[in-house]
């Protein structure tokens, strides 16, 4: 039996750069000689990937926020039976950008106040956390830029609006001071190499 890999999410708002620090640590952990697993979320498995577009594109308004809730919890457990879960048990790490705290902050503290609901059903239906969890803190103007300057097409929560980026930032400043167990808060608002050694000093101080 291998050892179990480990889980590790990036986190943070639209724009702050965790694809960027997912990669760079996925490329770090490649050239040591791993075999890390580089995913994300909504999506990371076939059936998730479907999820994801009824999610990413269209109108803000086209989900009510606890049809939004189920939508990326269904995404999330194809994810986890599909993809993670096998990775892990192979002994292989997986890097996750976006995970069970994504949810927490956007639908839990932001879209209704359904906090209560989105616990309950991540223990009913998900019941993992990461081992360890960066989250990239970015002033929410600097990030609304960068995501908005991307023009993915995928851009329905940034279409919520600088407010709405404004409290998921503070949601997630107090996530990091919750969870201090496994969230790491990493600043965001400089080179990115220099955020990248930061995320790796976090990861080699995470129990094997
Ligand atoms: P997220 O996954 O959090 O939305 P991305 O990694 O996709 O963020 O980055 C958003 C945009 O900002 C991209 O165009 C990316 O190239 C750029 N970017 C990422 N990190 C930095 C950084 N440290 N400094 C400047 N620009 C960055
Ligand atoms: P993502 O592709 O990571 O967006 P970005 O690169 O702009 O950070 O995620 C798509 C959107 O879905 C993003 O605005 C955050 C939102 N989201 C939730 O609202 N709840 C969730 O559980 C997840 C995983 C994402």
């Amino acid at each position: 039996m291998p050892t179990p890999g480990r889980l590790i999410s990036f986190e943070g708002i639209d724009g702050s750069g965790k694809s960027t620090q997912a990669r760079l640590l996925a490329e770090h952990l490649r050239a040591q000689g791993g075999d890390p697993v580089l995913t994300r979320e909504p999506g990371g498995s076939a059936g998730a990937e479907e999820i994801r577009r009824l999610l990413v594109e269209g109108d803000p308004d086209r989900w009510s926020p606890e049809t939004e809730l189920l939508l990326f919890t269904a995404a999330r457990r194809d994810h986890l039976e599909r993809t993670i879960a096998p990775a892990l048990a192979a002994g292989r790490d997986v890097i996750t950008d976006r995970f069970a705290d994504s949810t927490r902050i956007y639908q839990g503290a932001t879209r209704g106040d359904l906090r209560g609901l989105v616990d309950e059903l991540h223990s009913l239906m998900i019941g993992r956390e990461p081992d360890l969890t960066v989250i990239i803190d970015m002033p929410p103007e600097l990030a609304l830029r960068r995501g908005l300057a991307r023009q993915s097409g995928e851009d329905r929560f940034e279409e919520f609006g600088l407010p709405f980026q404004t409290a998921l930032h503070a949601g997630f400043r107090a996530l990091a001071e919750a969870a201090p167990e496994r969230c790491v808060l990493v600043d965001g608002n400089r080179a990115p190499e220099a955020v990248a050694r930061d995320v790796r000093a976090a990861w080699e101080g995470m129990p094997v």
